[in-house]
């Protein structure tokens, strides 16, 4: 069934557990998550990127995503991910997307407010729930300064600031992961989390958890992390499902024979992504 992402979350922040957000480019990957999902009994948000869009089309995804919705007995939402572009949002509220993060968080403090702000006023009047960020994102770079960690993780005070006055359904926040593949051991700044979640009471979201400790991760969720962002993991996944054809088979040209173990690689790292998330079982 097709949900909101403040449905999924809603129910994830009360029963202290985190839902897996996973990033879908294609048929393959959309089913290699629902797939997963039904195994694991989970509720589940598809996400899609706006390079995801501009690569398949916003109604190629729409339709890939309502009928694995509607066949699907769990919940399973259809989120935009890190939209930045009135275009963008609008397009994905045309076409049926139950949810949208804008991303404002390269603005300043007062800019992101306006922006989500507007955002939220055309998304919340059509019933789908806002997903926001603030703090920034670290490159995957091995070390980060005190100083450097200050400007750019996420300020606790600013993010009571900026609940309030935009009224945001949940909340990205910086605390140490980073898009991509890592290149040293990524480590979460907990308290700030901590502080965070005491603070807001919202569902908050982290990105960029590919690659991070399964302690780091058990512990951020114990905190109060609701959703779970998981791109590159499953991209690194569906590259190994094809290589491995390749190894054995460096003839093979049928793409169901070369993309379909591809997609059991993908199912089983997204099952095991539940199982650490809490959300397995929570259907
Ligand atoms: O956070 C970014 C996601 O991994 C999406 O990446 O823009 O290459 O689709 P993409
Ligand atoms: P990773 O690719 O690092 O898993 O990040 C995914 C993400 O945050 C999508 O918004
Ligand atoms: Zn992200």
């Amino acid at each position: 069934m097709l949900v909101t992402n403040k449905q999924i979350l809603d129910a994830a922040d009360k029963g202290g557990y985190a839902v897996g957000a996973f990033n879908v480019n294609n048929m393959e990957i959309l089913q290699a998550v629902i797939a997963a999902a039904e195994e694991e009994r989970s509720p589940v948000i598809i996400q899609t990127s706006e390079g995801a869009i501009k690569y398949a089309g916003a109604d190629y995804l729409s339709a890939l995503v309502h009928l694995a919705a509607q066949k699907a007995s769990v919940p399973v939402s259809l989120h935009l991910d890190h939209g930045t572009t009135y275009e963008t949002i609008i397009t994905c509220i045309a076409n049926g997307w139950t949810s949208v993060m804008i991303d404002g968080s390269h603005h300043p403090l007062e800019e992101n407010i306006k922006v989500t702000s507007e955002i939220i006023k055309i998304a919340h009047a059509a019933g789908i729930s806002v997903e926001a960020e603030l703090g920034r994102l670290g490159g995957v770079e091995d070390n980060i300064s005190v100083d450097e960690k200050d400007a750019r993780f996420t300020d606790p005070k600013e993010a009571v600031r900026f609940v309030e006055e935009t009224g945001v359904d949940s909340l990205a926040i910086a605390i140490g992961t980073a898009h991509g593949k890592y290149k040293g051991i990524p480590k979460l700044d907990h308290e700030r989390l901590d502080t965070i979640k005491k603070l807001v009471k919202i569902p908050i979201v982290l990105h960029g958890a590919s690659g991070v400790g399964e302690d780091e991760i058990i512990k951020a969720v114990k905190l109060g992390v609701n959703k779970i962002n998981i791109d590159t993991d499953v991209r690194v996944a569906f590259t190994e499902g094809v290589q491995a054809v390749f190894a054995k088979n460096p003839d093979e040209f049928d793409p169901r024979k070369i993309c379909g173990p591809a997609r059991d690689k993908m199912k089983e790292v997204v099952k095991a992504k539940m199982r650490l998330f809490g959300c397995s079982g929570k259907a």
